[in-house]
């Protein structure tokens, strides 16, 4: 089996972190390891296995030895190094926003359109973390009866937004137990104890820029232009996994143990509904794992060829490190990585 020389763009983040905990768990095949960040953490040390890596700035001449960059340091680095890491033959897998909707990038869940990996110029978008979970959850039953229109509201963790965020949590949840004030940082208002229905920024149309993501990126990924989808993205004070209430119209009527068969036996997912003994999925359990949990499956009483769905899954993992290293899983499977070596 061909070993690879890896490179993580964003190795000291939320994501970058997990993924190197990620490739060690799934002992991805890797010949080497590099790990990049910004000029701030150069010098640092970090553990992959047993071996002490130093954190290096990112660089031009950072991709010259690599076969596949993780990138997940934000999109203007993405915008910037992941042409010049593709330039140099290797295979980009991108975490940010930058590449998603470029028409020559293709957008992956391994589990809906690993085919699209073959068209691939260099780098592949991985999606946003609640299109991820949506789709996982859609797809199999799209397949069965064609979906027209999802309602979604989310309920997204605060690690969704980076290490900084789960810091403000931390924080802000101890000093409103203390009695004081709260001097917001991260967010636009107090996140402890609180929702914040404002995630990315205000579109023009009143939605926002992550309800949108979640709009063309599922039409994307699910080769579906004609799914009508209304997303309602809320920040919540929670520290890893989203949750997402989803009502979704198909094009026939479909009974819940219709969905539960089809959804038990779909990749990736983990039925959990029994309203009996009140089991539905949580964040709390989904964090750390790598399925995408789906429960309180039940016919939507407001119309006859719906369902209403509870999905959960852990942002950190399927909804970032996981699916990328996927969907480089994939690649190699298929033969669409070079080596340079
Ligand atoms: N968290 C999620 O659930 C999630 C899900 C999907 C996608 N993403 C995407 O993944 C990316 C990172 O998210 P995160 O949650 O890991 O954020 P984070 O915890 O804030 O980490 C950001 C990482 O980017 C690095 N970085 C910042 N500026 C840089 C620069 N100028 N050059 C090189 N590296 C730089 C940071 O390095 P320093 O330590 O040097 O600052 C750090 O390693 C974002 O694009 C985000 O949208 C996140």
């Amino acid at each position: 089996m061909n070993a690879y020389n890896v490179a993580i763009v964003g190795a000291t983040g939320m994501v970058g972190q997990e993924f190197i905990k990620v490739l060690e768990q799934r002992n991805f095949p890797m010949a080497s390891i590099r790990l990049y960040a910004s000029d701030r953490s150069a010098g640092r040390k970090l553990y992959v296995g047993h071996e002490e890596i130093v954190v290096k700035e990112t660089a031009l001449d950072s991709f010259q030895h690599i076969d596949i960059a993780l990138f997940s340091a934000g999109s203007e680095i993405s915008k910037h190094f992941a042409p010049i890491a593709a330039k140099s033959g290797a295979l980009v897998v991108d975490n940010s926003a930058a590449w998603r909707m470029d028409p020559k990038v293709p957008l992956v869940v391994p589990e809906i359109n690993p085919e699209d990996i073959k068209w691939h110029e260099g780098i592949i978008a991985n999606p946003n973390c609640s299109t991820i979970q949506m789709v996982v959850a859609l797809y199999p039953l799209h397949m069965v009866n064609p979906i027209k229109r999802v309602v979604v509201s989310t309920y997204q963790a605060v690690s969704g937004t980076g290490s900084a965020a789960m810091e403000e949590l931390t924080t802000q949840a101890k000093l409103v137990l203390e009695g004081q004030n709260v001097v917001p940082h991260v967010y636009p208002h107090q996140i402890a104890f609180n929702l914040l229905p404002e995630i990315d920024v205000f579109l023009d149309n009143g939605y926002t820029k992550e309800e949108w993501k979640m709009v063309d990126e599922t039409r994307k990924i699910m080769h579906a232009e004609d799914i009508e989808i209304s997303a309602t993205c809320v920040r919540v004070p929670v520290f890893v996994g989203h949750s997402e209430a989803l009502n979704v119209e198909f094009t026939n009527p479909m009974t819940p143990d219709d969905a539960r068969r089809i959804l038990a036996q779909a990749p990736g997912i983990k039925v959990l509904d029994d309203p009996n003994v009140s089991l539905y999925p949580v964040p709390w359990q989904a964090a750390g794992t790598d399925d995408v949990y789906i429960g309180r499956i039940r016919a939507d009483a407001s119309y006859s060829r719906g369902l209403v769905l509870w999905v959960v899954a852990d942002n950190i993992r399927k909804g970032a490190a996981l699916n990328a290293i996927q969907i480089a899983e994939e690649a190699i499977k298929r033969n669409w990585v070079k080596l340079k070596s």
